[in-house]
């Protein structure tokens, strides 16, 4: 924390503030039009009408921080390198027993809009005060204005009593064990679906998530399920604040976190993360030309000194920068649980050389 303030001081004593921003260095400290470190962990990036909006987890000092004390706050901007302050897009409420009572764990949050009902419909990954990462629910939310105030709707596992579109017949049908002991015999039952069965009736797991808008309008959910052992892709409702109940799984068994995802000359592009907390780790990519069909695995984007910690990353989102064609920035956080408020930004050009997309260390750069 001090040595936050003391960045905070040093950069307002030679007038850095994001005023005058017109790079991104990522992994330092990151001032808002008010010299205050942004604030918007876990967060996504919507363009609506000149403007772009972050949402993130407003996260407080030390390690209780990782709870949410405030809410979701919201940002905006004219360029991406210079942020203001929007306030609180959707704050946590006193009543006890509240979905989002204070010191319920909210993360992960991206705001859509829908251009038939006009609404900004944010969706967030949603844990229940005092359970933990027990209660594994996906959360939405809506306003009429992209800085909000939201109007929190609802919060679910999404899709019960639907099986996936791609989950075989002759899957549907085998009994799994509650337990199994070794590794292998754990895989192959998570790889086959062994928590999607368990959780058939009252709706599937989602903890880390995005939302993606596709060229035709359609949105689509994407989540982190099963244990975190599959990801489920889902389609919106045309309103976008409901599943339809057509979803598939995506890398059985292979435990991806944190998507973000992109489309490029007609190609989706996903990145994920492995499954080990606060801590980094490698990530994966993956490209499909039917995002509710075969997703293809393309290894670690990152490159370089570093890769194997993602330079201490962990994806959140893919920005599709306004106005300059297919360009996209790679928003990654670097996560400090000790001190959650310290997180930092890395924000890196994703770049692609034969339909494969990776990620070069930058101190500095800009598009
Ligand atoms: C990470 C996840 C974060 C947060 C954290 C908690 O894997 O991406 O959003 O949930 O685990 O340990």
């Amino acid at each position: 924390m001090e040595k936050l303030l003391f960045a905070t001081f040093i950069f307002s004593l030679f007038g850095l503030s994001s005023n005058c921003q017109n790079t991104f260095n990522p992994g330092e400290i990151w001032l808002d039009s008010n010299n205050v470190h942004i604030n918007a962990h876990g967060g996504g990036v919507l363009y609506h009408q000149g403007v772009y909006y972050w949402v993130g987890e407003h996260k407080v000092a030390g390690k209780a921080g990782n709870k949410a004390e405030v809410g979701l706050r919201i940002y905006s901007s004219t360029n991406l390198y210079n942020w203001k302050n929007e306030g609180v897009g959707l704050a946590v409420v006193n009543e006890i027993g509240h979905d989002i009572e204070r010191g319920a764990i909210l993360e992960r949050p991206k705001i859509i809009y829908n251009k038939n009902t006009k609404k900004f419909v944010m969706w967030f990954h949603l844990e229940l005060k005092g359970k933990g990462y027990e209660a594994a629910r996906t959360a939405v939310a809506i306003s009429d204005a992209p800085e909000g105030p939201y109007t929190y709707l609802r919060s679910y596992r999404p899709n019960a009593g639907v099986w996936p579109l791609n989950y075989p017949d002759s899957l549907k049908k085998v009994t799994f064990k509650k337990e199994y002991k070794t590794w292998p015999e754990k895989i192959h039952a998570n790889t086959r679906g062994r928590f999607l069965h368990r959780d058939f009736e009252n709706g599937q797991m989602s903890r880390d998530m995005t939302v993606f808008v596709d060229s035709d309008e359609k949105a689509y959910h994407i989540t982190s399920s099963e244990e975190n052992q599959t990801l489920h892709i889902s389609e919106l409702s045309d309103d976008y604040t409901n599943f339809t109940g057509r979803y598939i799984r995506v890398f059985p068994g292979a435990a991806n976190e944190a998507p973000s995802i992109c489309k490029k000359e007609g190609v989706y592009y996903m990145i994920t993360s492995g499954c080990t907390g606060w801590k980094p780790n490698p990530a994966r990519s993956a490209k499909t030309t039917d995002i509710m069909g075969e997703w293809e695995s393309l290894g670690n984007p990152f490159l370089g000194e570093e890769a194997e910690t993602s330079f201490r990353s962990q994806s959140t989102h893919i920005i599709n920068i306004e106005g300059k064609g297919e360009q996209f920035i790679f928003m990654g956080d670097r996560w400090t649980p000790e001190n959650a408020i310290d997180g930092r930004y890395i924000w890196l050009p994703l770049e692609f050389i034969d339909e494969k997309p990776f990620l070069n260390w930058q101190n500095t750069w800009s598009y």
